[in-house]
């Protein structure tokens, strides 16, 4: 663009409300890899946050801490503790497809490297099910690490899958009964239980069952509503029960009367696999489980793949509002029980092609689960905008994390401030890789900011403006005249003007 056309931009200013980001560390460039006190670049982690305000990271597909020969990425396998205290991150082990310890062959068991796993814990107990391994070979082992004892366990290597092994006669068998193998499933993660729904294998099958996983004894249990969902409608749309997916997000309201888990979007299409991108398989519904009655329901959104966002205004509930359809975007629920979506990869405002890749958002929006409303509150409009990291550690309207998906997030306990690390997406000199960057958002106020209007309005203002004041002269100068007489009389007898009047006369 011309010179000119910029000042013509910064016509007028108008506060609208936003929210901030700031960009706390890690690398502005993708594909950096793994340092002892920064993970390396990578998507797809699993991601548990312990009531100590640790945060336990494993895995992922990504950056090894050595630069691989062909530049590429691997499955990983490493662990990392990030505390919320003071801020930083530290490699607990570096994980078998790293070159910079001796350490792990020493250790004697360790998971296979891969993305997308299920992650819980409680107390000092994480647990880790399934994933997908190169080629998105479907895991289905069960694994428990200690954090005191820095040690992990295999509890089961893997389960043959879902109902068909099921043997009421054969308690030996039953024992073993669990989910088939499986990775990016939708995961919640309560204080007794790992809830798990769909997921996808090796094969690009999408599963529509729903388990849960004992904390306690760690036994898995199917869930009634998902072995009565009638098989010949579980791939596909029912007014009660979700069709299968992966990649959709998740969140969780645990409030002392009741637990909910809130679902929205994820691919609904086997025939797109997961590495071909395409949006024309990704949902925009939005639904929501009760825990104590085991039953879902259809809240809001499109269960047609490949619909468009309507934005709506910023920082307005609408009915009419609605994110693009997406998978992989980062989820959290704040303290007033609202669910908050940033990014992922989907639509924005056009409707997205069979042909070309889906697009890196990086748009935040707010759910109401009271009135079913989403509210577009920040980030940008427009999929594939490059990021932009400005200072670091300052909270600020202009900087904006790089469109991203499966990326991880947590929160700091008791408060508004999320953290979100990592995903693939663009980075700081518009190449797409494994991010390592960690970003920090803070939703406890709604910040008002100046944006500027284009030209046009600003324009249009004026000239309104100026036409309304030549308009209202107009109407006083004739409705003077009109008036003459009465007004001149109006001083009566000690004034110099009617004196002058009657002189005339
Ligand atoms: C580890 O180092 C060896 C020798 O330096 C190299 O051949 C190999 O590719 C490295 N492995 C990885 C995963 O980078
Ligand atoms: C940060 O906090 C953690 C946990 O409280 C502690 O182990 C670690 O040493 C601290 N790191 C720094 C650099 O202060
Ligand atoms: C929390 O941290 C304290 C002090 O480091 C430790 O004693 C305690 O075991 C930790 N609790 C959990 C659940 O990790
Ligand atoms: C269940 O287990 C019993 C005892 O091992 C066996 O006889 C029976 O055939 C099994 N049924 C099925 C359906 O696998
Ligand atoms: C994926 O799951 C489906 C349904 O259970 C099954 O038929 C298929 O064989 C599985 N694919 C692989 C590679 O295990």
């Amino acid at each position: 663009m011309y010179p000119w056309a910029y000042i013509l931009f910064l016509v007028s200013v108008v506060k609208v409300q936003g929210q901030d980001f700031a960009w706390l560390g890690g690398n502005k460039l993708s594909d950096k890899p793994s340092v002892i006190d920064l993970p390396g670049g990578r998507s797809g982690t699993g991601v548990w946050q312990d009531s100590n305000n640790t945060v336990w990271m494993f895995g992922g597909v990504g950056m090894t801490s050595v630069a691989t020969t062909t530049g590429g990425s691997v499955m990983l396998n490493d662990l990392w503790r990030f505390a919320l205290s003071n801020q930083t991150w530290r490699q607990l082990h570096p994980g078998t497809v790293s070159n910079l310890t001796v350490a792990t062959s020493r250790s004697p068991q360790i998971p296979r490297p891969r993305q997308l796993p299920a992650v819980c814990g409680t107390g000092h107990v994480m647990v880790l099910f399934g994933g997908l391994a190169e080629d998105d070979e479907a895991l289905g082992d069960l694994w428990v690490f200690d954090t005191g004892k820095k040690v992990w366990r295999l509890l089961v290597d893997s389960y043959s899958g879902g109902l068909e092994i099921r043997n009421e006669t054969d308690h030996d068998t039953t024992r073993d009964v669990g989910p088939a193998p499986r990775g990016d499933s939708a995961n919640w993660c309560t204080s007794s239980h790992l809830y798990i729904f769909g997921g996808t294998n090796s094969s690009s099958f999408l599963f529509s069952d729903m388990w849960r996983l004992n904390l306690k004894d760690f036994t898995w249990e199917e869930l009634k509503s998902s072995q009565e969902a009638p098989t010949s409608l579980r791939n596909h749309q029912t007014a009660d029960y979700p069709q299968g997916r992966n990649g959709a997000m998740t969140w969780l309201s645990e409030m002392e009367t009741s637990r909910t888990l809130y679902m929205f979007g994820g691919n609904v299409l086997s025939k797109y696999p997961r590495d071909r991108h395409i949006a024309s398989g990704y949902t925009s519904d939005m639904w929501e489980y009760t825990v104590s009655t085991d039953s879902w329901r259809y809240m809001s959104g499109s269960t047609q793949p490949g619909q468009p966002a309507a934005y709506g205004r910023l920082g307005e509930m609408s009915s009419s509002s609605v994110p693009g359809c997406r998978r992989g975007g980062a989820a959290w629920s704040d303290t007033k029980h609202l669910l908050w979506l940033v990014g992922g990869e989907g639509a924005d405002e056009e409707t997205p092609s069979t042909v070309r890749s889906a697009k890196l958002l990086s748009d935040l929006w707010r759910f109401h689960p009271m009135t079913g409303e989403w509210e577009w509150m920040g980030g940008s409009k427009k999929g594939d905008t490059p990021a932009s990291f400005k200072k670091k550690g300052r909270l600020m309207h202009t900087g904006l994390p790089g469109g991203r998906l499966d990326a991880a997030t947590w929160k700091e306990a008791n408060s508004e401030a999320f953290f979100l690390f990592g995903g693939l997406g663009h980075d700081g000199v518009q190449h797409d890789g494994y991010l390592s960057d960690l970003w920090f958002i803070d939703v406890s106020a709604t910040i008002t900011y100046d944006f500027y209007v284009p030209a046009v309005y600003g324009f249009a203002i004026i000239f309104g403006g100026v036409a309304l004041v030549l308009c209202l002269s107009v109407m006083a100068l004739y409705a003077r005249d009109r008036s003459k007489p009465p007004q001149w009389r109006r001083g009566g007898a000690g004034t110099s003007y009617s004196q002058l009047h009657d002189s005339d006369t």
